[in-house]
């Protein structure tokens, strides 16, 4: 039986450690949308167009080391305001949530676009401080040098981006469940999200 459950919200509010970890727990695929957006962004580093990037994206191209960094969310948010690029990407995301075995997906668009009809619709989101002093501490975890401030700035400008743009900007869906981590550690809200999720099947 399909059982979908979409998680969005702005950059580094604990999504995808949530997800990650709730698609563990209850034996659900896991997709990080975000990594689809990331690797048309650096494609296009190779010279190729946005959509063409989009278009011929391969199961390889997600596996780069290099998606994770501060540049590539910026590459990837400038992408994903072109409505041609989202579009290429729209089918493997809608198969992926309704999936036999069941799947969660995080990213900006799921319970507005890809998956309107999840069986559990969530909006995670954090201040901008407390966001940018995790995505900082994670960057300085894998080598990065940067700071917080930095991480900040970049923040601010993707989820500023990513709301203003047409295309299925970043807002959470009416019908979707709005948890604020600021005040929580992630264990925490794991276990919220836990117990949102079994209450659901
Ligand atoms: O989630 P993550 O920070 O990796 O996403 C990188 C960028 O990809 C976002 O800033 C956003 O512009 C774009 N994105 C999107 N729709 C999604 C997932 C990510 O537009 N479903």
């Amino acid at each position: 039986m399909p059982f979908c459950v979409a998680i969005d919200g702005p950059a580094a509010a604990g999504k995808g450690t949530v997800a990650r970890a709730v698609a563990s727990e209850f034996d659900l695929a896991y997709l990080d949308t975000g990594l689809l957006y990331r690797a048309t962004g650096a494609k296009t580093y190779e010279g190729l167009s946005p959509i063409d990037a989009a278009q011929s994206l391969t199961a390889d191209d997600l596996a780069r080391d290099d998606l994770r960094s501060g540049d590539a969310g910026q590459a990837a948010s400038r992408v994903a305001a072109i409505p041609e690029v989202r579009a290429a990407l729209v089918d493997f995301q809608r198969a992926f949530a309704r999936r036999s075995g069941g799947a969660v997906l995080d990213g900006r668009d799921i319970g507005t676009v890809i998956c309107p009809e999840a069986e559990v619709k969530l909006y995670i989101t954090a201040t901008d401080e407390v966001r940018a002093r995790r995505r900082h501490a994670e960057l300085i975890a894998s080598g990065e040098d940067v700071s917080v401030e930095e991480v900040l700035e970049n923040l601010r400008e993707r989820d500023e981006r990513d709301s203003a743009r047409a295309a299925a900007p970043l807002i959470p869906a009416d019908d979707a469940m709005v948890i604020d981590t600021s005040d929580m550690t992630i264990d925490e809200a794991v276990k919220i999200v836990a117990q949102i999720v079994s209450q659901a099947m």
